[in-house]
């Protein structure tokens, strides 16, 4: 091969497996890793598909290894890295060639980043881990438009398909890939964290075994909640640990780990004044379990939650209509966080598009996403909730998500992000809420001033006024 179509640097699990993906499509690849060692393990254990891949152990080399256009896909862990590999990167390359980071990057980062860029520059979200990088990502582009055009064959070729269309999309300037990409994270973490609550439910109120858990999974995963996330729980409910011989679930510690991109979403979605409830109960919920010690001498001294459900109060079926309820909430959360960007940023995402391009590839890859591209393409300036097919799904499922809660507090059993569901609803479906308490105490405080509901004046003040 006389050059390669394409580079990567960082040949970590991502990136390894991005450049088998894009060999094995039949491009050409140049790779580079720091560590020389690590770049001839990945070629010596490439198979036939070494015969597209050029390793190289200098960045000069990657740099000669390309044809020009070059284009150069960094897959390096998010942060300083990616700064420290444009530095060393960019003095190598032509005028025209294009860097692009493809890692879990801060969208304020991607933004600066393009802003001082001195070539072509991209920042796409590519999730769907090891196996969705080695097989078919979901891939969110972020920058000029012309930028993307040039990969895009390549960035189609390797990317997921949902019905023969690929997802991987243009999502729109500056950093709106890695934005979109933050989301998925979000909503990613309040669907593994509904799943988890209807996990506890089945376990310490309804005393079921894993196995019956796990198969109950395996039978939503059928209906409506068919996804990714109910798949693989299914699994790991019915997975038996080696040394043991147990249940796999017994011997895991209840401690969330979180590389902090479910923690982006919440700090971005206050900065929008975007309601994000149910991904903001997910980054508590994993941030208190995280506090074992602290969980252990509560429960020493108040008794432990998470007691029986009254017979009957709760059936298998309830809780699938409550997931339900819970995750269309959720998602409507997500689109709105995602439209309140595209406003704040000019970005002009298209929120179908979004919902399309997560349909395959991704974590939260669903059945469900399909009817939220209708719905959004119908009118993607519409809370999801308000949208037809989505209002239907909601009254049927609403009652449901708050007869689970309830018996969920009753028993104390913590469901966090399920609550947050019906709060989020009900708060949603007052046109008379309570916020007029508020304005008056901020007044009393603060003459902070307040709009009156019979004349429509602002800035009003209380008697307490002087
Ligand atoms: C994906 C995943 C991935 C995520 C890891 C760890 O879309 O492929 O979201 O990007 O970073 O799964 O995430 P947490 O450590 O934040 O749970």
């Amino acid at each position: 091969m006389k050059h390669a179509d394409i580079g990567l640097i960082g040949l970590g699990t991502m990136g390894a497996a991005l450049a088998l993906n894009i060999a094995e499509k039949g491009f050409g690849i140049a790779v580079f890793n720091r560590t020389t060692s690590v770049t001839r393990v990945f070629f010596a254990s490439a198979g036939d598909l070494a015969q597209r891949i050029v390793p190289t152990e200098s960045l000069a080399d990657l740099v000669t290894a390309i044809a020009r256009p070059r284009t150069i896909i960094l897959m390096v862990p998010a942060g300083p890295v990616v700064d420290e590999q444009i530095a060393a990167l960019r003095p190598l390359l032509d005028a025209d060639d294009l860097i692009i980071d493809a890692g879990n990057a801060n969208f304020q980062d991607t933004v600066r980043r393009m802003k001082s860029a001195t070539g072509p520059f991209l920042g796409i979200g590519v999730s769907g881990g090891e196996e969705g990088a080695r097989h078919g990502p979901a891939i969110m582009g972020g920058g000029a438009r012309e930028h993307w055009d040039r990969v895009a064959p390549i960035l189609e070729a390797i990317s997921a398909k949902f019905e023969g269309e690929p997802c991987a999309t243009w999502m729109g300037p500056e950093g709106a890939g890695h934005f979109v990409k933050t989301v998925h994270n979000g909503i990613e973490y309040a669907d593994m964290q509904m799943i988890a609550e209807t996990y506890g439910i089945m376990r310490d109120g309804l005393g079921l075994s894993d196995d019956k858990i796990g198969k109950t999974f395996e039978a939503w995963n059928k209906g409506p909640l068919e996804s990714y996330l109910v798949e693989i729980s299914g699994i790991v409910a019915q997975s038996t640990d080696a040394a043991t011989g147990g249940p796999l679930l017994d011997v895991i510690v209840d401690s969330a780990g979180q590389k902090g991109t479910g923690r982006w979403t919440v700090i971005e979605a206050q900065h929008l004044a975007s309601p994000v409830p149910a991904i903001e109960a997910a980054v508590a919920a994993r941030n208190l379990s995280a506090r074992r010690t602290e969980r252990a001498e509560a429960e020493a001294l108040f008794g432990r939650g998470g007691g029986r459900l009254a017979d009957g109060a709760v059936t298998l079926q309830a809780l699938e209509q409550a997931l339900i309820a819970g995750k269309i909430m959720c998602y409507a959360q997500g689109f709105g966080m995602l439209a309140a960007a595209s406003a704040e940023f000019g970005w002009k995402i298209h929120l179908p598009d979004v919902a399309r391009v997560w349909r395959a590839g991704c974590i939260i890859r669903s059945r469900m996403l399909n009817d939220m591209a209708s719905a959004l393409e119908e009118n993607s300036a519409r809370n999801l909730l308000l949208a037809p097919a989505f209002t239907r799904m909601v009254k049927g499922t609403e009652g449901a998500l708050r007869s689970v809660v309830a018996n969920a507090v009753t028993a104390g059993i913590a469901v966090p992000a399920l609550g947050s569901g019906i709060a989020y609803f009900d708060t949603l479906r007052t046109a008379r809420g309570t916020a007029n308490m508020i304005q008056g105490q901020r007044d009393f405080f603060g003459l902070h001033g307040f709009e009156r509901m019979d004349t429509g004046a602002k800035g009003q003040h209380g008697p307490w006024a002087h």
